[in-house]
């Protein structure tokens, strides 16, 4: 009955849990308000902002889980890809914990951890799947061979997806993160009011920055005509750029599934919590008869559940890490 504390601080989201004999019991996520007015994530006040948020959040967690300090019997943290200072505070909170407590150290790829959060609750995906990572700085499309070994078969070239969100919600003047607004906004709005481009991008990679200059140079003419067309027609400019958003990730998450003959699918990272993008994936999956997989709306967006899920199978396997570890901004698959 391993006991598992799982550490997450890669960008804006402190956050800690316990996971015992592959359940989860406690998943606290302590989110940082102070990036709102910067429209994006500032990584000097993210960082310090961990370092007030980790040890009531882990206190938290353990309180949550009913689980007293000493019975955890390894510490897994997020050793990267993410902001390095903010990385900084779990490392060494994780590293201090273990060796306080004389128990392993698991280090974790975030990126493995948002596809491994399918492997959190009875409905698993069977290897080999495609899982569609989508959030603030990473759009893949991966091969999941098995718990860790995966091959990223498709990527963006420039901008992330949940960066063409946020990218364009501060065009619209809307505060960070965009993507949650775009998505309430969208709900009310004409999805095929504006049409947007889909880029040519060959095989299973994407590339969203031609959209996002697009959707800035649109705008800027509507605007020199009508100053009040972004409040005039915010509900429609949403639901278009949604939309788009969506139509790129599944038309090449569909071009690789039929690729690969795969149809076991998941979608993870903060953007499966759009609401336009799971939808379109449910109805894409009906068409292909595929297996689709959508994690709860707590596992989609950065979370230490899906960090202690990851620990666990890693802890099953024997492989920890030492107190020499240090944190990694970048960190391949
Ligand atoms: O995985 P995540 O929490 O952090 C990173 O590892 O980047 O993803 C954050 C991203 C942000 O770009 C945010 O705007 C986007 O996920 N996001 C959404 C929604 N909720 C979060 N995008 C669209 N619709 C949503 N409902
Ligand atoms: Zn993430």
């Amino acid at each position: 009955m391993p006991v598992i504390l799982g550490i997450e601080s890669s960008c804006d989201e402190t956050s800690a849990a316990v996971c015992v004999d592959g359940h989860i019991l406690s998943n606290v996520i302590a989110n940082q308000t102070i990036h709102e007015a910067y429209g994006g994530v500032v990584p000097e006040l993210a960082s310090r902002v961990h370092q007030q948020n980790i040890v009531p959040a882990v206190q938290q967690a353990l309180l949550n889980a009913k689980v007293s300090k000493n019975d955890v019997d390894a510490v897994a943290f997020t050793r990267g890809p993410g902001l390095l200072g903010s990385l900084l505070v779990g490392v060494s909170f994780a590293k201090a914990f273990a060796l306080a407590k004389n128990i392993p150290l698991i280090d974790i790829n975030h990126m493995q951890a948002h596809v491994l959060a399918h492997f959190i609750g009875d409905n698993k995906p069977s290897f080999p799947f495609l899982c569609l990572t989508v959030s603030g700085g990473h759009t893949q499309i991966v091969l999941v061979k098995d718990y860790f070994d995966m091959e990223v078969i498709g990527q963006t070239l420039d901008d992330a997806a949940g960066e063409a969100m946020d990218k364009t919600s501060k065009i619209l003047g809307l505060p960070y993160p965009g993507g949650p607004l775009i998505d309430k906004y969208a709900r009310l709005g004409n999805a095929d009011a504006y049409q947007f481009p889909e880029p040519q991008i060959s095989g299973f990679d994407f590339s969203f920055s031609g959209l996002k200059t697009a959707i800035l140079y649109f705008i800027r003419d509507k605007v020199a005509v009508n100053p009040d067309f972004v409040q005039q027609n915010l509900n429609d400019i949403c639901a278009s750029v949604e939309k788009r958003i969506a139509t790129i990730l599944l038309n090449k998450l569909n071009k690789a599934a039929k690729a690969y003959g795969i149809s076991d699918i998941a979608l993870a990272g903060g953007v499966s919590a759009n609401t336009g993008l799971r939808a379109g994936l449910l109805a894409l999956g009906e068409k292909n008869n595929w297996r689709c997989f959508i994690p709860k709306m707590e596992y989609c967006t950065d979370n230490a559940a899906m960090i202690a899920i990851a620990g666990y199978y890693k802890y099953l396997k024997g492989e920890f890490t030492d107190q020499s570890v240090a944190p990694l901004a970048r960190m391949p698959l």
